[in-house]
């Protein structure tokens, strides 16, 4: 039995969760889109693991099912899970996943969901602080003991369509494509050029320009950059605190 984790992160979360996950192997999304990492041809076991993001999928794990999984020759594969990790209001993200898997002549087999320390500005303004995130990661616990089991057993349990499944998808699937980030600035005479925001975009979308860090025009508004920023020169208006996060901060470095 080879299972193999493809994970889709911001802020960590996501590979939190996929680490606890006995697996064989596992990849970014984006790398697998970009052709840096492949799906062992034996896997019989796959895994899904990513951010709910407008109570959907976020963009690159829709478009490596829809790209990359719908593309490849998939007969190996027994069984395939997700789990979508949240900020407490998971909506649709797992029929989302179900129905974008069955899009691309796959079937998912298990679904499931963990809450976990919310790292989304625009709503709250204000982080998580270390005290709350480790509360929710610990209530998490119980959750990530269940699935680790239902997993091993290969469980079969599938996310069931609520009333506004549809119109959910469709706004998650529209409104998370990457875009250009107009609130996301620099504060130049805090930043030390260390590099660390550029090194974990799971977008590539920072870049040093001139001596001054400059954002792309792909942001998916993650916010690993604000989040992740060591000396805190990442602003967003309104914003204070800092998510610290639950893996190191080089485990998101994507090169
Ligand atoms: C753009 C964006 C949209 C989000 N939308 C939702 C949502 O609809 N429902 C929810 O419960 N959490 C939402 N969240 C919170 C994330 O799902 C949650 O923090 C997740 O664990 C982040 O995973 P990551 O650290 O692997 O990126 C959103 C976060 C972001 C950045």
């Amino acid at each position: 039995m080879s299972t193999f984790l493809i994970v889709s992160t911001g802020t960590g979360n996501s590979l939190y969760v996929a680490d606890r996950i006995p697996h064989d192997g596992m990849c970014f999304t984006e790398d697998l889109l970009d052709g840096r990492c492949t799906i062992p041809g034996d896997t019989d076991r796959l895994g899904l693991i990513f951010p709910v993001y407008c109570g959907g999928l976020p963009w690159s794990m829709r478009r490596l099912v829809s790209d990359v999984l719908a593309e490849r020759d998939n007969r190996s594969l027994g069984y395939i899970f997700a789990i979508a990790t949240n900020g407490g209001l998971p909506l649709y993200a797992l029929h989302d996943m179900d129905r974008t898997l069955q899009d691309s002549g796959l079937a998912l087999s298990y679904g499931n969901t963990v809450r976990m320390p919310d790292a989304y500005l625009p709503l709250k303004k204000k982080a998580v602080t270390d005290n709350e995130a480790e509360a929710i990661a610990a209530k998490a616990e119980d959750r990530l003991r269940t699935i680790i089991s239902d997993v091993q057993d290969e469980k079969i349990m599938l996310p069931h369509k609520g009333p506004f499944a549809r119109i959910i998808r469709k706004l998650s699937s529209i409104s998370m494509v990457p875009g250009k980030q107009e609130k996301l600035t620099v504060d130049s005479s805090a930043c030390s050029r260390c590099g660390t925001c550029i090194s974990i975009c799971p977008m590539e979308n920072i870049k040093e320009e001139d001596g001054g860090i400059v954002f792309g025009d792909r942001c998916v508004s993650c916010f690993a950059c604000y989040h992740r920023c060591p000396e805190r020169a990442i602003r967003f208006p309104g914003a204070s605190g800092q998510y610290r996060g639950l893996v190191e901060t080089a485990r998101l470095r994507r090169r």
